[in-house]
């Protein structure tokens, strides 16, 4: 642990928020230890992640699911909070296999708070999602909205937070931040980090970015009969360093006073399938194609988050727009073509010292 800069462990931290988040804790005087098995992550980030930070980067091999050696984790760098992402992200691959997203999703969770609970780090930011208000009845949605997921992803979320607002009931000593995102898109600006999604992207703007990179032909706009202004989906699009400084301030304001809350992050405003695609289309300069077929399975119309609480609470509100995520998602597809998977011949955009390899150290698998 660096000398009196706060250790704050990131399960998932290798990941896409995860990984931004990394830099802004760097910026903000943290010192963040990455915990993550690379199951849905390369590990080519961390020396992206030490050419920003100039820093190495403490990274430990393993799985949340093994509990006796996340106590170990959590005492070797003394952990004074935790920030919990790791978790299967796919809406649709959860309704095809709900065991192994209960068993990881819940587990890891649960995983995690028995090793807090060990080692007395009682300080837990959790990474929830908007979708645990399912279908709302009107927008934007605030943080009373019921709650009414319609995926087994969707219900681990739910599940999650049930359980941490148990813990809380059981132990006021515990401080809790549950953070429900919207529509996390874009990249650092440096091009160095950014979303890098396997195989055939479900989300729409790695899937814009990767037609504009030429890597798929054009884009399914799923639906242009919704009611909405040009019929097409509208969503509430969060730049990821906006979401990341979001965890930042959260994590700070339960290592400050301690109270814990339920915290939707968005822009609060609502942006259409079209209007992302002309917005990409101005940042990148390339013509994207597409064409209108039937609606998604589970989509609804209309999300978009009412985030006054964030501003009350955290002192925290959006700064970038719909123009900087496309700016910044352009430029990382740009630079990596095959996400952390391409081959940079070319000098880094940084011409700083590139520290020794980060300091890894690796367990053996746990079976799932
Ligand atoms: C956005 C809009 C689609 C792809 C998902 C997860 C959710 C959360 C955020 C984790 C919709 C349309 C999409 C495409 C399209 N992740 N679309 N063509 O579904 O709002 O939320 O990401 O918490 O769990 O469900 O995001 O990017 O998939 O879709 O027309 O090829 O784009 O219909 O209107 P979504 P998305």
């Amino acid at each position: 642990m660096t000398l009196n800069k706060p250790s704050v462990l990131l399960t998932g931290g290798a990941g896409y928020i995860g990984s931004h988040t990394f830099v802004a804790l760097v910026e903000a005087g943290y010192q963040p230890v990455i915990l993550d098995d690379f199951s849905n992550s390369h590990p080519a980030v961390l020396q992206r992640l030490e050419q920003l930070t100039e820093q190495p980067v403490i990274c430990e091999r393993g799985n949340v699911l093994d509990t006796p050696w996340v106590v170990e984790v959590l005492q070797r760098h003394r952990c004074v909070a935790a920030i919990h992402f790791a978790g299967f992200k796919a809406v649709g691959e959860s309704v095809q296999k709900p065991l192994m997203y209960y068993q990881n999703n819940v587990g890891g969770l649960l995983s995690l708070l028995q090793a807090m609970e060990t080692t007395e780090c009682r300080s837990v930011v959790f990474s929830s999602s908007a979708t645990v208000y399912g279908d709302p009845a009107s927008v934007p949605i605030d943080e009373q909205f019921p709650c009414a997921p319609e995926s087994p992803y969707a219900h681990t979320k739910l599940m999650c937070e049930n359980i941490l607002a148990s813990l809380r009931t059981s132990d006021p000593a515990w401080r809790v931040g549950v953070l429900r995102y919207f529509n996390p898109v874009g990249a650092h600006p440096s091009g160095l980090i950014g979303e890098d999604p396997s195989g055939i992207p479900n989300n729409l703007m790695p899937y814009v970015t990767q037609v504009a990179v030429g890597k798929r032909a054009m884009v399914n706009v799923f639906g242009n009969d919704y009611p909405t202004p040009d019929g097409t989906g509208v969503r509430d699009y969060l730049h990821v360093t906006d979401l990341a400084a979001g965890h930042v301030a959260a994590v700070s304001a339960l290592l400050a006073h301690g109270k814990s809350f339920t915290i939707n992050l968005g822009t609060g405003e609502g942006t259409s399938v079209l209007e992302v695609i002309q917005a990409f289309e101005r940042a990148s300069g390339r013509s994207i194609p597409y064409e209108f077929a039937p609606r998604r399975a589970g989509d609804v119309a209309q999300y978009f988050a009412d985030v006054s609480l964030a501003g009350s609470l955290l002192g925290w509100r959006a700064q970038c727009t719909m123009d900087d995520m496309c700016r910044d998602s352009w430029h990382w597809q740009q630079r990596n073509p095959e996400g952390y998977r391409t081959v940079t011949s070319s000098p880094p955009a940084l011409q700083v010292p590139v520290p020794a390899s980060s300091n890894v150290s690796a367990r053996p698998a746990v079976g799932m």
